[in-house]
């Protein structure tokens, strides 16, 4: 028999379906709650609400499980790449050797973008955010290409624009804010060794492709391929759910990454480790104030809305960075102190109590940084990990029969009616 939930409500019992996902998860669907009740729910942070069902991405925040279509993030970043993790997200398999090729050849084919985008760059600000630049321009593809607009136009085609193009982009932006000769993407390199190569080849110093690098940059990758109904993506499904165009809501998405409660976090991160380097604080005393209520210092790097244990990622960040930090022969001073931090509050009391625990953006900046990525381009690299995911999220919301526009309601606390007073009587 179907479960259902009973709501008693001034006295009168109300029904409503329990629904349940394919690892056991249940929810209660109240979509005829207001019409039934009259009552809405009220859950700021959305905290206990479900936006839509997905086959995309499961995750256990108990026990620290992330599985992309079933698989195991930790078989795909040991043993996939990130365009064929990508593949997955947006298609919901992996490919077969011939639907990967075709997707390479794509991506080669759709890395330049129109020379025109250059001019764009150039009248940024300097110190302009990369970021900000990143959504402008992605939102701005869309007017480069007007073919785009066409209904008829196979979706595929256009996702695959994207991914290829998006890193093209970051790059670019990268060469031009630091006065650098834009390299274009090669026909010959893999999707991550060719971002490696437009980021660093030098007419005078050419840049020498390490296959462990590599590899490296894609595990690092897919290990921000998608986590589902997060922040970004959340705003991304909102702002596609008026039907608005791909580029549009992707921008949204880019925009809402930034922040340093989200993706921003790898950057604030860097700057948190590189604060206490320079000022030579005792790791008890940071510690000490990320507990003090009267402090609006975090220890950026740790919590999380879902995982309630160790974040899945972050082992396998963690083990990322110690692979490239031996394979470039880097010794960096931020990792003693990260590994410090990690192991104080993690038997500390206060962390204990609340679940805090390093999340995937706590080692990231150090894998970065060895890497040679500027740290003002951290949460850049993010936004191309996490671009599938926004891609495949956005899709199964745009196929999805029942989607409608998403427009939460709220409970009104304001004056009460009240009439309009003339100005010289105020
Ligand atoms: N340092 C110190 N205290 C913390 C931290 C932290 N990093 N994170 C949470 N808390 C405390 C918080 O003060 C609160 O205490 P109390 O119950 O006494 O008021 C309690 O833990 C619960 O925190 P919350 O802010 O209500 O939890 P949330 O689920 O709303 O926020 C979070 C999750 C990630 C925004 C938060 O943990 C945080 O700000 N972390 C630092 C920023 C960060 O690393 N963000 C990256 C997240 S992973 C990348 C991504 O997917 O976005």
């Amino acid at each position: 028999m179907d479960q259902t939930a009973q709501l008693i409500l001034d006295g009168k019992t109300y029904e409503f379906p329990i629904i349940t996902g394919s690892e056991g998860e249940r929810g209660i669907d109240i979509s005829s709650l207001r019409q039934k009740t009259g009552h809405i729910t009220l859950d700021p942070g959305y905290g206990n609400t479900g936006s839509c069902t997905s086959d995309i991405t499961f995750m256990d925040g108990e026990k620290g499980i992330l599985r992309y279509r079933g698989i195991p993030v930790e078989q795909l970043a040991k043993k996939s790449t990130f365009v064929e993790t990508a593949y997955l997200l947006i298609n919901g398999k992996l490919p077969s050797q011939r639907e990967l090729t075709d997707t390479r050849i794509a991506l080669n084919d759709y890395s330049l973008v129109h020379e025109d985008m250059q001019i764009f760059y150039q009248n940024f600000p300097r110190r302009a955010h990369p970021m900000g630049i990143l959504s402008s321009m992605i939102n701005a593809l869309r007017s480069f290409y007007p073919e785009l607009q066409k209904d008829d136009l196979d979706i595929n085609k256009t996702f695959l624009r994207l991914l290829s193009r998006i890193r093209t982009l970051a790059a670019m932006s990268y060469r031009i804010s630091n006065g650098f000769k834009v390299i274009y993407p090669r026909p010959d390199y893999s999707y991550c060794a060719n971002f490696l190569n437009m980021m660093f080849d030098s007419p005078v110093k050419p840049y020498e492709i390490d296959e462990d690098i590599v590899d490296a940059l894609n595990a690092f990758w897919i290990l921000h391929g998608d986590h589902e109904q997060n922040c970004s993506t959340a705003a991304v499904r909102v702002v596609g759910s008026g039907r608005v165009n791909l580029y549009a809501a992707i921008s949204a998405g880019i925009a809402a990454l930034w922040g340093p409660l989200h993706g921003g976090a790898n950057q604030a991160v860097l700057e948190m480790l590189i604060g206490i380097q320079e000022s030579g604080s005792d790791i008890a005393t940071v510690v000490k104030r990320a507990k003090d209520k009267n402090d609006s210092f975090r220890l950026m790097g740790f919590g999380h809305r879902v995982y309630k244990t160790y974040d899945p990622r972050a082992k396998i960040m963690k083990q990322l960075c110690d692979t490239v930090l031996s394979k470039l022969k880097v010794d960096d001073p931020l990792l003693k102190i990260a590994e410090q931090l990690e192991e104080v509050a993690l038997t500390d009391q206060y962390f204990i109590d609340k679940n805090l625990y390093p999340n995937v953006d706590f080692y990231s900046g150090i894998v970065l940084r060895a890497l040679g990525i500027p740290i003002d381009m951290y949460t850049v690299m993010f936004a191309i990990g996490r671009l599938p995911g926004w891609i495949s999220q956005w899709k199964e919301g745009a196929d999805d029969p029942n989607w409608k526009i998403s427009r939460p309601r709220q409970i009104y606390t304001g004056n009460a009616v009240t009439d309009y007073m003339p100005i010289h009587k105020r």
